[in-house]
């Protein structure tokens, strides 16, 4: 998704190389065009984008040649407004004296940019960046200080986002953080800004951590911070991050994997903007619509996601689709699909092999391929006719789990949308996901002791946490390197609980309307010794016959599977750690793989 960054120094200097590095460590974030502008001491701007690679654009727009006092460079993941050079930020005003970026979604965008055409500003592009800019602009035109006018701008534009903006003959930079992340940085003569803390490191160690609703002003030889609800300067001291890159970017956290499954309830906010303000949804939702056969196409995980994504479109839509691992989509459907069905093929990387070979079985049948991939670029967005993007981010460690959580959440939202419901009540997951990774880490904590020893275990689950079973029985796999099966609890009693002795542990996933027949095969376990843990939000019933509930926020049926994933991934990451084990690299496996 987008990134910003901001430098201001002491001096004119030749800025561009400094912008172009920049502008490289926030690329992972994914970006389909990119932009630089400097502010000049003679109050003239130099601005320069297109869409394109960072250094293709940088040198065929030479960007390293670009010089000035206070620079800006944005990457820009198109939400509003296709991919173009118009749209690529940053933005100018209407009069060509303030420039500025953003990242993030401003979710009113296409009132804001209606009411400033109307008051007779020049609007040209389609980007809700150039609507931050003209925001400010507003202000600035009824006489007020750039920090005022900051103030009223935050106040008009909705949604999650920061926001870098300077103007003509000032010698300020100004930044605010609404919703999406934005560090700033102080270094021997100069101080910077961008949207996350790795990105500035290589230049300063010397940070300000901003919260939402906070303005920073950045001279070369200060940052000041500004509440925006009050316009008085907050204090807080510098800090000077000591950590290496490599801890940077765990954010505080030991593991990437656990500072993945803690960043989900941010991710699925995000995820949830998007696809509320994004044009694509519309023509997607309509080619599922009309679809003969609906394929869901998946590995691992994703599959996992698809699993659930067939549960949640005969649910809330009435519309069958078929979740196939995808090797076996070769073989099993290939020969019999055609131009009236549609796959849609679920990739975190979109790089997997097997997934790119089942589309090009699918393809040679002339089926259309819609995609829901984490990695903007990659082969799989290029090859589908459409896709959406699961906005996680970057997910560094090989288990995925905020890149299912999110294509869980994008497959309900679509079946949502398919069937005409209203999307609304999704608000409020990402609180749930919270809660549900606060209230249940002490309680997978105190499990660990008594489960470090197994080396096998099952995993059930019914209807919509069927897949979360099978889920939650490949994280255990892939990072404790204990066996664990997951399978439909009621498979269970037709062969496997052969398996089950004394304490063996059996944990069983269950939605708020399955709670009868797990507790058959909760008691068809016990009887026979073996420990039962289960997954579930309170009910005594469930509390009765279990020996161990992990208890989840009351959420109903839908969002259940979603929150009963959150403890099993905590579990698995607990139980890798006390077997000795690094989670985030598990051995034998690749975070993308690119073979057959
Ligand atoms: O990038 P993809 O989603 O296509 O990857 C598919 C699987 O390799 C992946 O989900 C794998 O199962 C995960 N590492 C499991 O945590």
């Amino acid at each position: 998704m987008c990134g910003i960054f901001g430098i201001v120094t002491q001096e004119e200097q030749t800025l561009g190389p400094i912008l172009i590095a920049a502008a490289r460590r926030l690329s992972y974030r994914g970006y389909d065009s990119v932009g630089c502008a400097t502010l000049h001491e003679d109050g003239s701007i130099d601005l320069r984008k297109d869409v394109g690679k960072v250094d293709d654009v940088a040198e065929r727009l030479n960007f390293a040649e670009m010089s000035g006092r206070r620079g800006i460079t944005q990457l820009r993941w198109a939400t509003f407004g296709v991919p173009s050079q118009v749209n690529s930020q940053p933005h100018l005003d209407s009069d060509g004296d303030l420039v500025g970026a953003h990242n993030g979604n401003v979710v009113n965008n296409i009132e804001l940019r209606a009411a400033f055409i109307a008051e007779g500003m020049t609007v040209r592009s389609t980007n809700d960046g150039e609507t931050c800019v003209h925001a400010v602009e507003r202000y600035v035109d009824r006489g007020y200080s750039m920090l005022e006018a900051i103030r009223h701008a935050y106040e008009d534009l909705e949604g999650d986002y920061a926001f870098v903006i300077g103007r003509a003959g000032e010698e300020e930079l100004y930044a605010f953080k609404k919703g999406s992340g934005l560090v700033a940085g102080l270094g021997e003569g100069f101080s910077c800004v961008s949207s996350d803390l790795p990105s500035i490191l290589p230049l300063t160690r010397h940070v300000l951590r901003m919260e939402d609703g906070e303005i920073v002003v950045l001279r070369a030889e200060r940052l000041t911070l500004i509440d925006v609800a009050t316009g008085q300067p907050i204090s807080r001291e510098i800090e000077e991050v000591t950590e290496g890159m490599d801890a940077a970017q765990k954010g505080g956290y030991a593991h990437f994997m656990l500072k993945e499954i803690h960043e989900q309830p941010q991710v699925a906010q995000e995820l949830l903007h998007l696809f509320d303000a994004s044009p694509h949804v519309a023509p997607f939702v309509e080619q599922m619509r009309r679809a003969r056969n609906l394929y869901l196409i998946g590995c691992g995980t994703s599959y996992h996601a698809c699993v659930a994504g067939s549960v949640y479109l005969a649910r809330l839509a009435g519309r069958p689709a078929i979740p196939v691992l995808a090797p076996q989509f070769i073989p099993q459907y290939a020969p019999t699909v055609g131009p009236e069905d549609v796959g849609i093929f679920v990739s975190q990387s979109g790089e997997t092999k097997d997934v790119l070979n089942a589309l090009h079985a699918a393809r040679a049948n002339e089926m259309q391929a819609l995609g829901l991939v984490n990695v903007i670029g990659s082969t799989l967005t290029k090859k589908c006719d459409r896709y959406l993007p699961l906005a996680c981010g970057y997910e560094i460690s090989v288990p995925a789990t905020k890149t299912f959580t999110n294509q869980m959440l994008a497959f309900l939202y679509l079946a949502m949308r398919l069937g005409g419901h209203e999307t609304e009540s999704l608000q409020q997951l990402p609180a749930l996901i919270e809660q549900t990774l606060r209230e249940t880490e002490p309680q997978v904590a105190a499990l660990v002791d008594s489960l470090r020893a197994w080396d096998e275990f099952y995993c059930l689950g019914y209807g919509s946490t069927y897949p979360i079973a099978l889920e939650g029985a490949l994280k255990l796999k892939e990072i404790t390197y204990a066996h664990c099966e997951g399978m439909l609890s009621t498979e269970f009693k037709h062969g496997p609980l052969a398996a089950v002795r004394e304490s063996y542990p059996v944990l069983f996933v269950s939605g708020p309307e399955d709670v009868p027949l797990m507790i058959s095969g909760i008691n068809e376990t016990t009887v026979r010794g073996g420990k039962t843990i289960v997954i579930a939000e309170e009910d005594p019933r469930l509390r009765a016959n279990a020996h161990k509930m992990i208890t989840l926020p009351a959420a109903g049926p839908l969002l259940t599977p979603l929150l009963a994933v959150l403890p099993l991934q905590l579990l698995s990451y607990q139980l890798s750690l006390a077997r000795g084990y690094d989670p985030d690299f598990p051995r034998n496996l690749s975070k993308t793989l690119t073979v057959d």
